[in-house]
């Protein structure tokens, strides 16, 4: 993006923005489809999803996790990929740190069938190591496809793997707070993840303040 746009973007207050082009951008080579993820209804894309081959953790996994929740809602949620409890059950954020993360949605106004919640990567990692970024590549386009089809007034990114793979934001996730992203026109608040926060309840406080952030921002509509 040239000079003059990123200093038109920046005194709109969009600190940072994710072109429409790299979604077309995103590499990926659909196995026997017709259809890349981004001409795809909700429905064709659940089915290719659950039979998705692209990378190897299609060969660890139980099960595919598409996401949960409202597929109309205003608030989308984001986190970095399934553990064992989502692997086991089949819907994102089921364990202790979705529990928090129902728990900072119901202090902002949201029951949890309210918003809609994917992950970056639809499959397990083993161990719940950090997803690799082939993996991430690879996966990648089922959400932004997910993202333009739910089309919601504002995303909630968790944690500085997810706003790394949806961002390409390499720098620490307190330096990425407070500020509004944006992937196309949507504007982006990124957060604390809930797992950080178990580990470090001391920092819930700042997520708080990003979870008005985002109030603000959907109460608003426009995210300027
Ligand atoms: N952590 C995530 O990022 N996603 C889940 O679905 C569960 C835990």
């Amino acid at each position: 993006m040239d000079a003059r746009r990123l200093a038109v973007l920046d005194a709109m207050g969009i600190n940072s923005y994710v072109p429409r082009a790299r979604v077309a951008a995103a590499p990926f080579a659909t196995a026997g489809a017709s259809l890349g993820p981004e001409a795809m209804d909700w429905d064709t894309l659940a089915a290719t999803v659950r039979e998705c081959r692209l990378c190897g953790l299609c060969a660890t996994r139980t099960q595919t996790v598409f996401g949960t929740g409202d597929i109309h809602s205003r608030l989308m949620v984001i986190g970095e990929a399934p553990g064992a409890d989502e692997d086991r059950l089949g819907e994102p954020f089921v364990g202790r740190a979705g529990q928090l993360l129902n728990s900072m949605l119901k202090a902002a106004g949201f029951a949890r069938g309210q918003v809609y919640i994917a992950n970056v990567l639809k499959c397990r990692p083993p161990n719940n190591r950090n997803p690799l970024v082939e993996e991430a590549d690879r996966c990648l386009p089922y959400l932004l496809r997910q993202i333009e089809l739910v089309s919601p007034a504002l995303i909630l990114c968790l944690g500085r793997i997810a706003s790394q793979r949806l961002l390409g934001f390499e720098e620490p996730l307190g330096r990425q707070r407070g500020r509004i992203h944006r992937i196309g026109r949507t504007p982006v608040i990124v957060t604390y993840h809930p797992a950080y926060l178990l580990r470090s309840p001391a920092e819930k406080r700042k997520s708080w303040d990003d979870l008005k952030l985002a109030m603000e921002v959907l109460r608003r509509g426009d995210g300027t």
